[in-house]
């Protein structure tokens, strides 16, 4: 099979990554891709925004499946665009239709139908740009930390935390009148704050079947001991040691099928990966968030433990035969650590050049911001290195990232030396 997987992160890497590992694969192609994904397969210079050009490689690579990495095209109706398409409309395409993408899409659209089929989640009211005061005055009836959410896709940066009433009606204010995240905080959603610990849990669904995927942790804040800024995301760690059995049963039957179920009861097509933002609140789990895909970086460590062949897994989804895959994954954990350029989540340079790269590392290298330019890889993003590693614990996962980061060098390197510390409680001694 020829498979076309669009993006450019370590999230796609590691999609490249693991398709390029599968029996049933002929030709790999990634869409732009990065520095890592060409050494899987071969990457085409398309933007993932720009469907034609995608219809034109699809035809002309002869590619048989395509898995699309962000939301940006899938929330825009890339797999609508597919099944319109008379050529293209029996390519299997994973991903939801742009009905199902507003579950990530609009953070109204996702709560109500949380509401519509008893999916347990923060109580919430959603105000309009001219409902500004009765925003504001449903925030005096709130109990600090306030929680406000642009309803649209804000680079995920569209959430915001207020401890105080005055910011919080600011902010409001700002996102609403002032529209400070574009036309996608013209709605804003305020909800309850959940006081818990978080988690994701990810799911592929052919919207009749589903499969539970291994579940991770991610750490969002740019600074040691959860400080500063908000990120993509730092590093992650899969599995989760307070995320149990029983508590991930919790997640199966109170999120999961009532989800599937709703999906498929309001006729939504969605053939795709879904990513349940949840918090764990005293053993209970509650949806703070869905996403039409993967995350990243917490694809790099979900995919590398899943040992069934992922793209005959794929094949199977899209042939409405998922229930026939016994997914196999590793009982060992998978610690991702992210190195990010100096400056970032705000401004920072990239174009620097990446040493260490050549050598054998007991981890996993993926390639989250980087390109090739005269034999050099350099640094090309935010988020540059996501490099995962395997061991028995939590603890020697991230020290064997660790060693491995350190070996591997560009100007402004930063990255988290802490992480999993904070799991380190949970641990059986
Ligand atoms: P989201 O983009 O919805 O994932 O929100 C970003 C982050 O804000 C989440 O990962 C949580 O850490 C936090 N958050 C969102 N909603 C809530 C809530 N209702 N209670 C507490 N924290 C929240
Ligand atoms: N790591 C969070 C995300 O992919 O949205």
């Amino acid at each position: 099979m020829n498979v076309l997987i669009l993006g450019s992160g370590g999230r796609e890497h590691a999609f490249a990554h693991q398709i390029a590992k599968s029996n049933l694969l002929n030709k790999l192609y990634i869409a732009p891709g990065n520095a890592g994904t060409a050494l899987c397969g071969n990457n085409i210079n398309i933007s993932v925004n720009d469907f034609a050009a995608v219809r034109n490689c699809v035809l002309e690579k002869k590619i048989n499946l395509v898995i699309v990495g962000p939301e940006d095209p899938l929330v825009k109706g890339i797999v609508d665009f597919f099944k319109a398409d008379e050529q293209l409309k029996n390519i299997p395409i994973i991903g939801p239709s742009k009905k199902g993408a507003q579950l990530e899409g609009s953070k109204d659209f996702s709560k109500q139908f949380m509401i519509r089929h008893g999916i347990p989640t923060a109580q919430y009211q959603t105000f309009e740009r001219d409902q500004l005061q009765q925003g504001i005055a449903f925030l005096q009836t709130l109990k600090p930390p306030y929680v406000l959410k642009a309803d649209g896709l804000a680079a995920g940066k569209g959430v915001i935390i207020s401890n105080n009433l005055q910011d919080a009606e600011q902010q409001l204010t700002e996102m609403l009148q002032n529209l400070r995240f574009g036309n996608a905080s013209s709605k804003v959603v305020i909800e309850e704050f959940l006081d818990g610990i978080e988690l994701s849990a990810f799911v592929l669904t052919n919207g009749k079947d589903y499969l539970m995927l291994p579940e991770a942790k991610d750490y969002k804040r740019i600074g040691v001991g959860d400080t500063g800024l908000n990120t993509g995301g730092m590093g992650a760690v899969s599995p989760v040691p307070f995320a149990g059995k029983d508590f991930m049963k919790k997640v199966e039957e109170k999120i999961v099928i009532p989800t599937v179920k709703g999906l498929q009861k309001e006729n939504i097509p969605y053939m795709g990966f879904l990513f349940i933002g949840l918090m764990n609140i005293n053993g209970e789990p509650y949806v703070i968030e869905y996403n039409c895909r993967m995350g990243d970086p917490e694809t790099e460590v979900v995919l590398p433990r899943i040992k069934t062949d992922l793209l005959e897994i794929l094949v199977k989804a899209a042939s409405g035969k998922l229930n026939e895959i016994n997914l196999e994954i590793s009982e060992q954990t998978a610690a991702t650590v992210m190195m990010v350029s100096g400056g970032y989540p705000e401004s920072y340079q990239s174009g620097f050049e990446i040493s260490g790269l050549e050598q054998e590392y007991q981890s996993l290298v993926f390639h989250a911001g980087t390109k090739m330019q005269n034999n050099q890889v350099l640094t090309a993003g935010g988020r540059v290195i996501a490099v995962t590693s395997f061991a028995n614990n939590l603890t020697d996962a991230f020290d064997k990232s660790f060693d491995t980061v350190n070996k591997i060098n560009f100007s402004g390197k930063y990255f988290r030396n802490d992480l999993g510390k904070d799991l380190e409680r949970y641990l059986i001694k």
